[in-house]
């Protein structure tokens, strides 16, 4: 397609040339004759003289000729000479060349033609010739000197990709002329940026020899594992076209989202202009991937917790693992199944961070805690300075001793991991307490016990016996039994 155009321009060029040089010989050849019909026409008296509108004429004629000398020249000298650099001469050097070359040749033909005309005066003395010029070519100049310095900086070439002004025009660029930058956009579109106002603004680069990096997202079900889908994409991406193999794509967690995990893949392009195309692959390799893989894209989701109540108690779903825990208990080993079912089914678990304070001491309560998962440490202020009273594993309890009494917490507990305890409130205790009584005596025996470790040496001086005995008729003025 452009070698057609080309040889098009070279034969429009010859016409041209020809046809110049065929006006400018007969204009010379036939000046006396010219001359006497223009004297004829104008009459005796004519303002300007004929010999005048000869000169002015031949020096349009020999500017013609010396513009298509000069293009031809321009071709011949960088279309030659460059090409065996094998460099590309940028647009703006060449209308340089001409404009100089061009300016020269003009004022050379004008001197010899006009000799009595002084050139550098006619320049220097006219100030209004020179605000003319300044304020007409304000615009062109401010392009000229900007697309200079673009030549001079090169901060991008023909063939990168830009980003530019202020709609911010995305495309590669094709030329970069004394006026303008000429961007092709992905859409197959010429955007033409002035370069006084490229120069204003950022314009964001993508060298073409340069590996540049695109990011795409996708995202997965929560239960999907990141490990396993981080390893399947990156094999996924790295294996298509276009996709560079200097990098290895790198796949990351980028959110925790609403509806999933979200991902970006980075990866690096050979080609950086067909990043649309390039993008696009990727997903669909990524679609694939997942599709072999059995992952799962996400969808919007929620997830719905179904509380079932009974009461003010809150039971939980996962009776199965909570009975388990709550028959491992000791105190609780007396219970039937449908009584440990029973008071499974009104524990609500609540999970603590570690170092958490699960009881305070001195707050009330009404309720005693399992510890399901992790540990607690039961605590005591002494002199200002906590002292741990005990450490408490998965099935031992806690929180008993207000529950039973009516009295304040005695202790802080405090979560040492993540800990996850069971709840289990008055109304529950009750109704084991009143089909097992036996249940409080040994209650009140673990709760004397304890109560002698809370006791600092000096101040402990009930013994246990007693102490378990004055405990046990508490619970039963407590609940009534
Ligand atoms: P309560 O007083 O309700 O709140 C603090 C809890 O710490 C207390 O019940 C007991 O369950 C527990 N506790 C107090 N002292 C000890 C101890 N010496 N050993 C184990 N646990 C204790």
């Amino acid at each position: 397609m452009t070698r057609p155009r080309f040889t098009n321009k070279i034969v429009l060029f010859l016409v041209a040339s020809a046809v110049a040089l065929l006006a400018t010989y007969l204009f010379w050849s036939l000046t006396p004759e010219v001359k006497t019909l223009l004297e004829h026409r104008m009459g005796a008296r004519p303002s300007p003289s004929a010999d005048t509108i000869i000169t002015v004429v031949k020096l349009f004629l020999i500017g013609i000729l010396a513009y298509l000398f000069v293009r031809a020249l321009n071709s011949l000298f960088f279309a030659l000479a460059f090409s065996l650099k094998r460099i590309d001469t940028p647009t703006l050097i060449r209308n340089i060349f001409t404009i100089i070359v061009f300016t020269i040749l003009f004022l050379v033909a004008f001197t010899f033609l006009f000799p009595d005309v002084n050139l550098g005066a006619l320049f220097t003395t006219s100030a209004i010739f020179g605000v003319i010029l300044g304020l007409a070519l304000q615009d062109t100049l401010g392009n000229f000197f900007a697309g200079i310095s673009l030549q001079a900086d090169r901060p991008f070439q023909v063939g990168d990709v830009i980003t530019v002004g202020a709609q911010r025009h995305t495309g590669v660029v094709e030329e970069i002329s004394w006026r303008a930058i000429k961007i092709r956009t992905f859409q197959n579109h010429i955007v033409l940026i002035a370069n006084s106002n490229a120069a204003r603004e950022p314009i964001e680069v993508c060298p073409r020899d340069n590996l540049n990096a695109r990011l795409v997202f996708f995202n997965t079900l929560y239960t999907d594992s990141p490990a396993k889908t981080i390893h399947v994409v990156r094999e996924a991406v790295r294996e298509a076209d276009n996709v560079s193999d200097k990098v290895t794509p790198i796949v990351r967690i980028k959110n925790l989202g609403d509806n999933g995990v979200d991902y970006e893949v980075k990866y690096w392009l050979i080609d950086y202009a067909k990043y649309n195309d390039t993008d696009a692959l990727v997903r669909q390799r990524i679609w694939y991937a997942f599709r072999r893989a059995g992952l799962n894209f996400a969808f919007p989701t929620r997830t719905l917790h179904i509380e079932r109540r009974h009461g003010s108690e809150m039971r939980d779903g996962d009776g199965g693992a909570i009975t388990e825990r709550l028959s491992a208990v000791d105190i609780f080993a007396p219970l039937s199944a449908d009584e440990t079912t029973m008071l499974a089914q009104a524990a609500v678990r609540h999970v603590f961070a570690p170092g958490e304070t699960v009881i305070r001491a001195g707050d009330p309560g009404s309720s005693m805690f399992v510890v399901h998962k992790g540990r607690v440490s039961v605590q005591v202020n002494e002199n200002g300075r906590p002292r741990t009273v005990a450490t408490l594993n998965e099935g031992d309890f806690f929180g008993e001793m207000a529950l039973f009494t009516g009295e304040p917490r005695t202790a802080n507990v405090l979560a040492l991991e993540e800990t996850e305890v069971l709840e289990i409130g008055h109304a529950a205790m009750k109704r084991v307490f009143d089909t097992n009584p036996d249940l409080v005596e040994s209650l009140s025996f673990v709760m004397s016990e304890r109560r002698e470790g809370l006791a600092s040496q000096a101040d402990s001086t009930a013994t246990s016996s007693d102490s378990s005995a004055g405990i046990l008729s508490a619970i039963k003025r407590f609940f009534g039994i």
